[in-house]
């Protein structure tokens, strides 16, 4: 019987490090140069819209210099080649993932190529800078904010994560520090409904405890070696 099993993934920062994005916990990462209150609630939208759209302003600009690593070129390949199921959740919002070829991508946390109406929830993809008072084109409220879930927001399509991590055989965290819920929280769903966990990470996480297997060591040398162990099983 062929290996058809079904798997979901969970990426964060560490996959994308290897690219050149700054991670967030790193001692010289993101919020080591920004507080999350100044530019990451819906409180600090509200304060200093400019800060807030320049923060994303300068992470959508970032992604120009930026290609997918070996690790998203895995990723991309298990889905174009896996007989079963995969679902790739990422909490990143880059488009890494995607610019890998990776088609079926959960961005849980949103994107930084998307814009939101704050007014009537209209998304559109968006590529350039976003000025504050930009114009939704669906409702023309000048509420057009970055896509992006804030702290204190819901993260998106938890219903459908949830009913994977339920349907799956094994669950893969890739590049995460597991310091931020509910993602941190998806190794104990998948265990407690059977699924085999696999963390592959820089080093040891704050959930590293949870998993049945822990490999260390950068994305792009351990993502590509479990695939290719996976595919040739
Ligand atoms: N290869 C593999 N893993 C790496 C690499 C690398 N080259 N470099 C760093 N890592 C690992 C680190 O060991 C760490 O465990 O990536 C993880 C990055 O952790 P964080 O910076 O906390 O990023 P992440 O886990 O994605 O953060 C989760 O927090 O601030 C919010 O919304 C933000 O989505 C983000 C969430």
């Amino acid at each position: 019987m062929p290996d058809s099993r079904a798997i979901v993934i969970l990426t964060g920062a560490g996959i994308s490090a290897e690219s050149g994005l700054e991670t967030f916990r790193a001692s010289d990462g993101l919020w080591a140069s920004y507080r999350v209150e100044d530019v990451c609630t819906p409180a600090a939208l509200a304060r200093d819209p400019v800060l807030v759209h320049d923060f994303y302003d300068m992470r959508r600009g970032a992604l120009a210099g930026v290609v997918p690593n070996p690790a998203h070129d895995a990723l991309a390949r298990l889905e174009r080649t896996w007989p079963g199921d995969v679902l790739l959740v990422t909490q990143n919002v880059d488009d890494l993932h995607e610019r890998a070829g990776s088609q079926n991508v959960l961005h849980m946390h949103g994107e930084l190529k998307s814009a939101l109406c704050a007014a009537c929830d209209h998304r559109l993809r968006w590529q350039e800078s976003l000025p504050p008072g930009a114009v939704c084109p669906a409702c023309t409220a000048p509420l057009l904010r970055p896509d992006i879930v804030f702290f204190g927001e819901i993260p998106y399509q938890m219903d459908r994560i949830e009913r994977a991590l339920s349907r799956a055989d094994l669950f893969v965290s890739i590049g995460t520090s597991g310091a931020v819920y509910p993602a941190a929280g998806f190794v104990r769903l998948a265990h407690a409904y059977g699924a085999e966990t696999l963390e592959l990470n820089l080093e040891p996480s704050a959930g590293s405890g949870w998993f049945d297997e822990c490999r260390h060591g950068p994305a792009s040398i351990v993502v590509p070696a479990w695939v290719e162990a996976l595919l040739s099983g």
